[in-house]
């Protein structure tokens, strides 16, 4: 058994990431990065394709835009192993074999996927390759026998399902994965512009890792706040408050801040200048990522590079996982 701590991440590449990712996940992947963990950042193309089988061009696009954002806000190709899924056939073959493992009424009760189903509206008509995408990201991590897995906290109940399948499997086939375990962000997840329960790339309600400065002003003004809070002299509240929500997070001067919050609750401080506060620090945040993510825009053949040589890479460690799991089940016959 394999006892190596061992870092894998993914995205699936629907649309640029946001400051929620940050936040939720990049964040961590970056920490890690510094610690000397080994990381596999994984581009989840067949995950995606499970709810945009229509719109393979949409996935394909975002391949590279996903992988920039990444290396952008500053994961290191010479350190982090970039690759893309469906360029692993390891892991759809390791994913058959544990659809085996794995129950309907199981799937059908993931929390993740039951809240992802209900806002796409599927009801029955899901399609079995969604339902069962638990199953295939068992299979992305235990392909490389990763324990460390940083991810948003939504992604939890799928993370789980991955320990049921290590379980299972070991009891079956004797001992050949180690159980994994989360990475979860400190910050609590970052809610939508409008104050809606999660910024998300569907719901149009993010700040994106390259949004321009006049956007970042933009979305900030639109920033839901108290909505009672009407005229400057009025008291305002805290709570709810999208604003002070984003700088919480982002500002890293907390005793202004706390000077601000007291003065905004007893009134005397505009809505309008505490979003330009946050629009600066925002900018102050983004504005290097957005730079570094430019110098990639221009070298898309540098980008590709990278994810060719991770793939590459990824792939050596894919087979040898296979080599194992075939034994294991007794499927070894030449
Ligand atoms: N499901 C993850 C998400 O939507 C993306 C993902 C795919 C992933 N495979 C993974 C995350 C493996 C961690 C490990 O964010």
């Amino acid at each position: 058994m394999n006892t190596k701590k061992r870092v894998l991440t993914g995205d699936r590449p629907t649309g640029k990431l946001h400051l929620g990712h940050y936040v939720g996940s990049l964040q961590n992947r970056l920490r890690l990065q510094s610690e000397h963990e080994q990381i596999f950042c994984m581009i989840a193309d067949l995950q995606a394709l499970t709810d945009h089988a229509d719109h393979p061009e949409k996935v394909r696009k975002n391949v590279l835009e996903i992988t920039m954002d990444n290396l952008a806000v500053g994961l290191d190709p010479d350190k982090t192993v970039f690759f893309i899924q469906s360029h692993i056939p390891e892991i759809a073959e390791l994913t058959v074999l544990f659809m085996n493992l794995v129950t309907l009424a199981r799937l059908k009760r993931n929390p993740t996927v039951k809240d992802e189903m209900k806002q796409k509206g599927y009801g029955e008509d899901v399609p079995a390759g969604f339902l069962a995408y638990p199953i295939s990201q068992a299979a992305d991590i235990l392909t490389f026998h990763a324990n460390s897995i940083p991810v948003g906290e939504d992604q939890l109940p799928v993370l789980e399902q991955t320990n049921e399948i290590v379980t299972k499997f070991n009891s079956l086939y004797g001992n050949l994965f180690s159980k994994i375990e989360p990475v979860l962000s400190t910050v609590p997840r970052l809610v939508g512009v409008d104050g809606g329960a999660k910024a998300g790339k569907s719901l149009g309600n993010a700040i994106y890792l390259s949004d321009s400065k006049e956007e970042i002003m933009r979305k900030v003004m639109m920033m839901y706040t108290d909505p009672d809070h009407i005229r400057m002299e009025m008291p305002g509240k805290i709570e709810g408050n999208v604003v002070f929500t984003y700088l919480d997070v982002f500002d890293p001067d907390k005793e202004t801040m706390q000077i601000l919050k007291t003065k905004y609750s007893q009134g005397g401080l505009g809505d309008v200048e505490i979003k330009y506060r946050l629009v600066d620090i925002l900018e102050n945040f983004i504005a290097p990522i957005r730079e570094k993510r430019i110098e990639y825009e221009c070298h898309p053949e540098m980008v590709l590079r990278i994810l060719e040589e991770g793939t590459n890479r990824a792939r050596e460690i894919a087979k040898e996982t296979m080599c194992e799991v075939k034994k294991a089940i007794g499927l070894d016959y030449f």
